[in-house]
Protein backbone atom coordinates (compact mmCIF):
# COMPACT_ATOMS: atom_id res chain seq x y z
CA UNK A 1 0.00 0.00 0.00
CA UNK A 2 2.43 2.65 0.59
CA UNK A 3 4.30 2.34 -2.38
CA UNK A 4 1.12 3.01 -4.07
CA UNK A 5 0.62 6.29 -1.89
CA UNK A 6 1.15 10.25 -3.71
CA UNK A 7 4.45 12.19 -2.45
CA UNK A 8 3.05 14.96 -1.55
CA UNK A 9 5.90 18.39 -1.50
CA UNK A 10 5.98 20.00 1.32
CA UNK A 11 3.30 20.88 3.58
CA UNK A 12 0.60 22.93 1.65
CA UNK A 13 0.11 26.25 3.86
CA UNK A 14 -1.51 28.67 1.27
CA UNK A 15 -4.83 29.12 2.08
CA UNK A 16 -7.91 29.43 -0.83
CA UNK A 17 -10.31 32.33 -0.43
CA UNK A 18 -11.52 32.18 3.00
CA UNK A 19 -8.24 33.40 5.58
CA UNK A 20 -10.19 30.53 8.44
CA UNK A 21 -10.03 27.41 6.21
CA UNK A 22 -6.73 25.41 5.85
CA UNK A 23 -4.81 25.27 2.27
CA UNK A 24 -7.86 23.73 0.06
CA UNK A 25 -5.13 20.75 -0.89
CA UNK A 26 -5.11 19.42 3.15
CA UNK A 27 -8.90 18.48 2.63
CA UNK A 28 -8.84 16.80 -0.49
CA UNK A 29 -5.68 14.81 1.06
CA UNK A 30 -7.67 14.17 4.08
CA UNK A 31 -10.54 12.74 2.14
CA UNK A 32 -8.22 10.23 -0.32
CA UNK A 33 -5.10 10.07 1.67
CA UNK A 34 -5.53 10.25 5.29
CA UNK A 35 -1.61 9.02 5.75
CA UNK A 36 0.17 10.06 2.98
CA UNK A 37 3.99 10.58 1.85
CA UNK A 38 5.77 13.89 2.15
CA UNK A 39 8.68 15.77 0.90
CA UNK A 40 10.09 17.42 4.02
CA UNK A 41 12.17 20.63 3.21
CA UNK A 42 15.67 18.85 3.59
CA UNK A 43 14.70 16.73 1.03
CA UNK A 44 13.39 13.68 3.41
CA UNK A 45 10.49 11.65 2.10
CA UNK A 46 8.27 10.94 5.55
CA UNK A 47 4.83 11.51 5.91
CA UNK A 48 1.91 13.93 6.29
CA UNK A 49 -1.62 12.81 8.65
CA UNK A 50 -4.45 14.88 8.28
CA UNK A 51 -7.09 12.22 9.12
CA UNK A 52 -8.54 13.10 12.66
CA UNK A 53 -8.77 9.04 13.52
CA UNK A 54 -5.34 8.07 12.34
CA UNK A 55 -3.24 11.16 13.71
CA UNK A 56 -5.17 10.81 17.17
CA UNK A 57 -4.09 6.89 16.91
CA UNK A 58 -0.60 7.96 16.16
CA UNK A 59 -0.15 11.03 18.26
CA UNK A 60 -1.11 8.29 20.89
CA UNK A 61 1.21 5.38 20.49
CA UNK A 62 4.51 5.20 22.05
CA UNK A 63 6.43 4.38 19.28
CA UNK A 64 6.26 7.65 18.21
CA UNK A 65 9.19 9.99 19.22
CA UNK A 66 9.73 13.47 19.72
CA UNK A 67 13.12 13.59 20.59
CA UNK A 68 14.82 16.75 19.08
CA UNK A 69 17.72 15.61 16.90
CA UNK A 70 15.36 13.27 15.32
CA UNK A 71 12.93 15.59 14.22
CA UNK A 72 12.29 17.56 11.03
CA UNK A 73 10.49 20.63 10.53
CA UNK A 74 7.57 20.56 7.52
CA UNK A 75 8.29 23.69 6.91
CA UNK A 76 11.66 25.67 6.19
CA UNK A 77 12.40 27.30 9.48
CA UNK A 78 15.58 30.20 10.59
CA UNK A 79 16.21 28.24 13.75
CA UNK A 80 16.53 24.65 11.98
CA UNK A 81 20.12 24.91 11.96
CA UNK A 82 20.44 25.59 15.24
CA UNK A 83 18.63 22.38 16.50
CA UNK A 84 21.87 20.30 16.99
CA UNK A 85 21.20 18.87 20.73
CA UNK A 86 18.19 18.84 23.15
CA UNK A 87 19.53 20.80 26.60
CA UNK A 88 18.62 19.86 30.02
CA UNK A 89 15.31 20.63 30.60
CA UNK A 90 13.93 21.13 26.45
CA UNK A 91 10.76 18.31 27.82
CA UNK A 92 8.96 19.54 23.96
CA UNK A 93 11.94 17.67 22.25
CA UNK A 94 12.05 14.48 24.81
CA UNK A 95 10.99 11.32 25.34
CA UNK A 96 10.00 9.60 28.74
CA UNK A 97 11.31 9.00 30.97
CA UNK A 98 13.01 12.69 30.69
CA UNK A 99 9.62 14.08 29.27
CA UNK A 100 7.69 12.34 32.26
CA UNK A 101 9.75 13.74 34.52
CA UNK A 102 9.79 17.57 33.59
CA UNK A 103 5.81 17.54 32.57
CA UNK A 104 5.14 16.52 36.36
CA UNK A 105 7.87 19.25 37.26
CA UNK A 106 5.01 21.41 35.32
CA UNK A 107 1.81 19.79 35.98
CA UNK A 108 0.21 20.95 38.82
CA UNK A 109 0.72 24.51 38.26
CA UNK A 110 -1.03 24.12 34.64
CA UNK A 111 -4.35 22.10 36.68
CA UNK A 112 -7.64 23.51 35.83
CA UNK A 113 -8.04 24.77 39.72
CA UNK A 114 -4.74 26.29 39.58
CA UNK A 115 -5.20 28.09 36.79
CA UNK A 116 -8.61 29.74 37.63
CA UNK A 117 -6.76 31.45 40.92
CA UNK A 118 -5.59 33.76 37.69
CA UNK A 119 -8.65 34.68 36.41
CA UNK A 120 -8.86 37.72 38.70
CA UNK A 121 -5.87 39.46 37.78
CA UNK A 122 -6.11 38.15 33.87
CA UNK A 123 -9.69 39.92 34.10
CA UNK A 124 -7.89 43.39 35.61
CA UNK A 125 -5.06 42.79 33.02
CA UNK A 126 -8.00 42.99 30.06
CA UNK A 127 -9.22 45.92 31.37
CA UNK A 128 -6.22 47.50 31.60
CA UNK A 129 -5.08 46.88 28.12
CA UNK A 130 -8.26 47.72 26.90
CA UNK A 131 -8.07 51.11 28.55
CA UNK A 132 -4.31 51.74 27.03
CA UNK A 133 -5.83 50.89 23.31
CA UNK A 134 -9.24 53.33 23.51
CA UNK A 135 -6.53 55.96 25.22
CA UNK A 136 -6.85 58.97 23.09
CA UNK A 137 -8.49 57.57 20.08
CA UNK A 138 -12.05 58.19 20.16
CA UNK A 139 -13.24 55.58 18.08
CA UNK A 140 -10.07 53.87 16.94
CA UNK A 141 -8.44 52.92 14.71
CA UNK A 142 -6.01 50.60 16.91
CA UNK A 143 -4.49 47.43 16.28
CA UNK A 144 -6.34 44.65 17.99
CA UNK A 145 -2.46 42.52 17.15
CA UNK A 146 -0.24 44.78 19.09
CA UNK A 147 -2.75 46.87 21.55
CA UNK A 148 -4.61 43.75 22.91
CA UNK A 149 -3.89 40.19 22.01
CA UNK A 150 0.23 40.76 22.09
CA UNK A 151 -0.08 42.05 25.60
CA UNK A 152 -2.56 39.75 27.15
CA UNK A 153 -0.12 36.71 25.58
CA UNK A 154 2.65 38.05 27.58
CA UNK A 155 1.13 39.34 30.76
CA UNK A 156 -0.78 35.98 31.04
CA UNK A 157 2.64 34.08 30.82
CA UNK A 158 4.74 36.31 33.32
CA UNK A 159 1.62 36.32 35.48
CA UNK A 160 2.37 32.48 35.93
CA UNK A 161 6.09 32.52 35.92
CA UNK A 162 6.37 35.60 38.31
CA UNK A 163 8.38 38.16 35.88
CA UNK A 164 8.20 41.53 37.82
CA UNK A 165 5.82 43.97 36.51
CA UNK A 166 8.94 46.19 36.38
CA UNK A 167 10.71 43.69 33.65
CA UNK A 168 7.81 42.85 31.66
CA UNK A 169 8.65 45.36 28.81
CA UNK A 170 11.98 43.67 28.67
CA UNK A 171 10.54 39.83 28.49
CA UNK A 172 7.86 40.81 25.94
CA UNK A 173 10.52 42.91 23.65
CA UNK A 174 12.55 39.69 23.63
CA UNK A 175 9.84 37.41 22.86
CA UNK A 176 8.59 39.77 20.00
CA UNK A 177 11.92 39.33 18.78
CA UNK A 178 11.74 36.48 18.53
CA UNK A 179 8.42 35.18 17.06
CA UNK A 180 8.98 38.64 14.50
CA UNK A 181 8.32 36.87 11.65
CA UNK A 182 10.45 37.72 9.05
CA UNK A 183 13.74 37.64 11.73
CA UNK A 184 16.27 36.03 9.80
CA UNK A 185 18.67 33.01 11.90
CA UNK A 186 20.98 34.91 13.41
CA UNK A 187 18.21 37.53 15.05
CA UNK A 188 15.91 34.30 15.87
CA UNK A 189 18.96 32.31 17.30
CA UNK A 190 19.84 36.05 19.35
CA UNK A 191 16.11 36.16 20.70
CA UNK A 192 16.53 32.73 22.00
CA UNK A 193 19.42 33.81 23.24
CA UNK A 194 18.27 36.88 25.10
CA UNK A 195 15.18 35.07 26.62
CA UNK A 196 17.95 32.77 28.36
CA UNK A 197 19.56 35.75 29.66
CA UNK A 198 16.56 36.69 31.30
CA UNK A 199 15.49 33.53 32.30
CA UNK A 200 18.92 32.79 34.26
CA UNK A 201 18.47 36.41 36.37
CA UNK A 202 14.64 35.58 36.79
CA UNK A 203 16.08 32.20 38.47
CA UNK A 204 18.93 33.64 40.22
CA UNK A 205 16.29 36.51 41.74
CA UNK A 206 14.20 33.81 42.65
CA UNK A 207 17.06 32.11 44.63
CA UNK A 208 17.68 35.55 46.11
CA UNK A 209 14.05 36.12 47.10
CA UNK A 210 11.97 33.14 46.72
CA UNK A 211 8.31 33.48 45.68
CA UNK A 212 5.76 31.10 45.37
CA UNK A 213 4.97 31.44 41.60
CA UNK A 214 5.80 28.72 39.28
CA UNK A 215 9.62 29.55 38.44
CA UNK A 216 9.98 30.75 42.40
CA UNK A 217 8.45 27.21 43.88
CA UNK A 218 10.77 25.30 41.55
CA UNK A 219 13.87 27.50 42.91
CA UNK A 220 12.47 27.00 46.44
CA UNK A 221 12.27 22.79 45.67
CA UNK A 222 15.86 22.22 44.78
CA UNK A 223 15.15 19.55 42.28
CA UNK A 224 15.85 21.20 39.09
CA UNK A 225 19.50 23.32 38.48
CA UNK A 226 19.58 26.27 37.04
CA UNK A 227 20.00 25.70 33.63
CA UNK A 228 17.05 23.51 33.46
CA UNK A 229 14.48 26.25 35.26
CA UNK A 230 15.76 28.77 32.58
CA UNK A 231 15.23 26.63 29.69
CA UNK A 232 11.74 25.34 31.03
CA UNK A 233 10.63 28.94 31.71
CA UNK A 234 11.84 30.00 27.88
CA UNK A 235 9.91 26.70 26.62
CA UNK A 236 6.64 28.17 28.52
CA UNK A 237 7.42 31.85 27.41
CA UNK A 238 7.82 30.94 24.14
CA UNK A 239 4.84 28.05 23.51
CA UNK A 240 2.45 29.99 25.14
CA UNK A 241 2.62 33.61 23.66
CA UNK A 242 2.18 32.97 19.80
CA UNK A 243 -0.29 30.81 19.99
CA UNK A 244 -2.05 32.25 22.27
CA UNK A 245 -1.50 35.99 20.84
CA UNK A 246 -2.68 34.80 17.31
CA UNK A 247 -5.76 32.88 18.49
CA UNK A 248 -7.34 36.13 20.36
CA UNK A 249 -6.60 38.23 17.18
CA UNK A 250 -7.74 35.29 14.28
CA UNK A 251 -10.29 34.93 16.47
CA UNK A 252 -11.34 38.20 17.35
CA UNK A 253 -11.17 38.63 13.34
CA UNK A 254 -13.37 35.08 12.54
CA UNK A 255 -16.31 36.77 15.21
CA UNK A 256 -16.30 40.19 13.12
CA UNK A 257 -16.52 38.12 9.67
CA UNK A 258 -19.26 35.64 11.18
CA UNK A 259 -21.61 38.02 12.47
CA UNK A 260 -24.38 36.00 12.70
CA UNK A 261 -22.13 34.39 15.66
CA UNK A 262 -20.52 37.18 17.36
CA UNK A 263 -24.30 38.85 17.60
CA UNK A 264 -25.51 34.86 19.02
CA UNK A 265 -22.51 35.65 21.82
CA UNK A 266 -22.85 39.17 22.57
CA UNK A 267 -26.65 38.34 23.22
CA UNK A 268 -25.76 35.38 25.35
CA UNK A 269 -22.13 35.47 27.12
CA UNK A 270 -22.74 32.06 28.94
CA UNK A 271 -22.05 30.74 25.18
CA UNK A 272 -18.21 32.20 25.72
CA UNK A 273 -16.96 28.54 26.78
CA UNK A 274 -18.52 27.16 24.09
CA UNK A 275 -17.18 29.95 21.05
CA UNK A 276 -13.73 29.84 22.25
CA UNK A 277 -13.48 25.92 22.31
CA UNK A 278 -14.89 25.91 18.84
CA UNK A 279 -12.88 28.83 17.48
CA UNK A 280 -10.01 26.71 19.01
CA UNK A 281 -11.09 23.84 16.94
CA UNK A 282 -12.00 25.60 13.73
CA UNK A 283 -8.90 28.28 13.46
CA UNK A 284 -6.39 25.93 15.00
CA UNK A 285 -3.32 28.33 14.78
CA UNK A 286 -0.81 25.61 15.13
CA UNK A 287 -1.40 24.85 11.44
CA UNK A 288 2.99 23.23 11.06
CA UNK A 289 2.71 21.10 13.88
CA UNK A 290 3.10 18.76 15.17
CA UNK A 291 6.09 17.11 14.19
CA UNK A 292 7.52 13.40 15.66
CA UNK A 293 9.82 10.60 14.11
CA UNK A 294 8.74 6.95 13.93
CA UNK A 295 10.95 5.29 17.23
CA UNK A 296 10.60 1.85 15.35
CA UNK A 297 9.72 -0.08 12.25
CA UNK A 298 5.96 -0.15 12.46
CA UNK A 299 3.06 -0.91 10.36
CA UNK A 300 -0.15 1.90 10.61
CA UNK A 301 -3.07 0.59 8.34
CA UNK A 302 -1.28 -1.13 5.69
CA UNK A 303 1.68 1.86 5.55
CA UNK A 304 5.14 0.57 6.54
CA UNK A 305 6.84 3.20 8.51
CA UNK A 306 10.42 2.62 8.74
CA UNK A 307 11.87 3.88 12.45
CA UNK A 308 13.62 7.61 11.75
CA UNK A 309 11.12 8.22 9.47
CA UNK A 310 9.85 11.67 9.89
CA UNK A 311 5.83 12.32 10.24
CA UNK A 312 4.20 15.97 10.51
CA UNK A 313 0.67 15.87 12.05
CA UNK A 314 -2.00 18.61 10.22
CA UNK A 315 -4.11 19.88 13.64
CA UNK A 316 -5.93 21.88 11.16
CA UNK A 317 -7.08 19.27 8.60
CA UNK A 318 -7.90 17.01 11.47
CA UNK A 319 -9.69 19.23 12.93
CA UNK A 320 -12.29 19.84 10.18
CA UNK A 321 -12.28 16.27 9.54
CA UNK A 322 -15.99 15.09 8.85
CA UNK A 323 -15.20 12.24 11.59
CA UNK A 324 -14.68 14.84 13.91
CA UNK A 325 -18.21 16.39 13.86
CA UNK A 326 -20.80 17.39 11.62
CA UNK A 327 -20.88 20.37 9.31
CA UNK A 328 -16.66 20.63 10.30
CA UNK A 329 -16.19 23.42 7.87
CA UNK A 330 -19.26 25.57 9.85
CA UNK A 331 -18.28 28.17 12.81
CA UNK A 332 -20.83 27.50 15.47
CA UNK A 333 -20.18 29.07 18.67
CA UNK A 334 -23.57 27.04 19.96
CA UNK A 335 -21.36 23.97 19.24
CA UNK A 336 -21.28 21.11 22.11
CA UNK A 337 -17.54 20.77 22.62
CA UNK A 338 -15.91 17.86 20.33
CA UNK A 339 -12.40 16.11 21.44
CA UNK A 340 -10.54 18.50 19.06
CA UNK A 341 -6.81 18.27 18.29
CA UNK A 342 -5.74 22.18 18.35
CA UNK A 343 -4.13 21.47 21.38
CA UNK A 344 -2.65 18.27 20.31
CA UNK A 345 -2.86 14.87 21.85
CA UNK A 346 -1.11 12.31 23.74
CA UNK A 347 1.91 12.86 26.06
CA UNK A 348 2.57 15.78 24.55
CA UNK A 349 -0.75 18.06 24.55
CA UNK A 350 -0.59 21.24 25.97
CA UNK A 351 0.60 21.84 29.31
CA UNK A 352 -1.20 25.02 28.97
CA UNK A 353 -4.64 24.45 27.61
CA UNK A 354 -6.60 25.62 30.87
CA UNK A 355 -4.10 28.57 30.91
CA UNK A 356 -4.65 29.50 27.54
CA UNK A 357 -8.71 28.42 27.38
CA UNK A 358 -9.19 31.11 30.38
CA UNK A 359 -6.96 33.84 28.47
CA UNK A 360 -9.03 33.41 25.68
CA UNK A 361 -12.48 33.55 27.56
CA UNK A 362 -11.27 36.77 29.76
CA UNK A 363 -10.07 38.14 26.49
CA UNK A 364 -12.85 37.76 24.15
CA UNK A 365 -15.66 38.55 27.36
CA UNK A 366 -13.38 41.91 28.02
CA UNK A 367 -13.25 42.78 23.92
CA UNK A 368 -16.78 42.59 23.52
CA UNK A 369 -18.53 43.26 26.84
CA UNK A 370 -16.28 46.55 26.19
CA UNK A 371 -16.43 47.12 22.66
CA UNK A 372 -19.81 45.45 21.53
CA UNK A 373 -19.82 48.09 18.06
CA UNK A 374 -16.22 46.37 17.50
CA UNK A 375 -15.35 46.15 13.82
CA UNK A 376 -13.01 46.05 11.37
CA UNK A 377 -11.31 49.58 10.02
CA UNK A 378 -9.94 48.19 6.62
CA UNK A 379 -11.36 45.72 4.49
CA UNK A 380 -11.38 41.64 5.50
CA UNK A 381 -9.70 41.26 2.24
CA UNK A 382 -6.78 43.62 3.32
CA UNK A 383 -5.79 41.78 6.61
CA UNK A 384 -2.57 40.33 6.38
CA UNK A 385 -2.34 36.79 7.44
CA UNK A 386 0.56 34.52 8.18
CA UNK A 387 0.36 31.88 5.90
CA UNK A 388 3.80 30.61 6.21
CA UNK A 389 4.52 30.75 9.87
CA UNK A 390 4.13 27.71 12.14
CA UNK A 391 1.54 29.53 14.15
CA UNK A 392 -1.32 30.90 12.01
CA UNK A 393 -3.18 34.68 13.05
CA UNK A 394 -3.00 37.47 11.56
CA UNK A 395 0.00 40.35 11.24
CA UNK A 396 -2.22 43.16 12.22
CA UNK A 397 -6.15 43.61 12.66
CA UNK A 398 -7.30 46.70 12.62
CA UNK A 399 -10.09 47.95 14.54
CA UNK A 400 -12.98 50.48 15.19
CA UNK A 401 -15.94 50.73 17.97
C1 LIG B 1 -4.41 29.08 22.24
C2 LIG B 1 -3.23 28.83 22.75
C3 LIG B 1 -2.46 27.56 22.57
C4 LIG B 1 -2.52 26.62 21.57
C5 LIG B 1 -3.44 26.59 20.36
C6 LIG B 1 -1.52 25.61 21.88
C7 LIG B 1 -1.30 24.47 21.11
C8 LIG B 1 -0.40 23.48 21.43
C9 LIG B 1 -0.23 22.25 20.69
C10 LIG B 1 -0.96 21.88 19.41
C11 LIG B 1 0.71 21.51 21.34
C12 LIG B 1 1.18 20.12 20.97
C13 LIG B 1 2.32 20.12 20.00
C14 LIG B 1 2.74 18.72 19.62
O1 LIG B 1 2.11 17.74 19.92
O2 LIG B 1 3.77 18.64 18.97
C15 LIG B 1 1.16 22.29 22.47
C16 LIG B 1 2.13 21.89 23.36
C17 LIG B 1 2.61 22.69 24.37
N1 LIG B 1 2.09 23.89 24.80
FE1 LIG B 1 0.53 24.88 24.01
N2 LIG B 1 -0.88 25.97 23.04
C18 LIG B 1 -1.42 27.14 23.50
C19 LIG B 1 -1.08 27.84 24.65
C20 LIG B 1 -0.10 27.45 25.53
C21 LIG B 1 0.24 28.15 26.75
C22 LIG B 1 -0.47 29.39 27.29
C23 LIG B 1 1.32 27.49 27.29
C24 LIG B 1 2.10 27.76 28.55
C25 LIG B 1 2.18 28.84 29.19
C26 LIG B 1 1.64 26.38 26.41
C27 LIG B 1 2.66 25.49 26.61
C28 LIG B 1 2.85 24.34 25.85
C29 LIG B 1 3.94 23.41 26.10
C30 LIG B 1 5.03 23.54 27.15
C31 LIG B 1 3.78 22.37 25.16
C32 LIG B 1 4.64 21.13 25.02
C33 LIG B 1 4.13 20.04 25.92
C34 LIG B 1 4.97 18.79 25.89
O3 LIG B 1 5.81 18.63 25.01
O4 LIG B 1 4.77 17.96 26.80
N3 LIG B 1 0.75 26.38 25.36
N4 LIG B 1 0.44 23.48 22.53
Amino acid sequence: MTDSLPTVAGLPMTRGRCPFDPAPELGALRAGHPVARMEFPDGHVGWLVTGYTEARRLLADPRMSSWGEALRSPIALPMAADRTAVPPGMFTAMDPPEHTRYRRAVGAWFSARRTRTLEPRLTELAALHLDAMAEGRGEGPADLVTEFAEPMAASAICELLGVPVAERPEFSRAIKALFAVHSSAEEAIAGWHAIGVLLRGLVESKRAEPADDLLGTLVTEGRLSDEELATIGSVLLTAGYDTSANMIALGTFALLEHPEQLAALVADTTLTERAVEELLRHLTVVHAGGIRAVGEDLEFEGHRMAAGDAISFSFAAANRDPALCALPDELDVTREPVPHLAFGHGIHQCVGQQLARLELRVAFAALLGRFPGLRLAVPAAEVRTRADSIIYGVHELPVTW
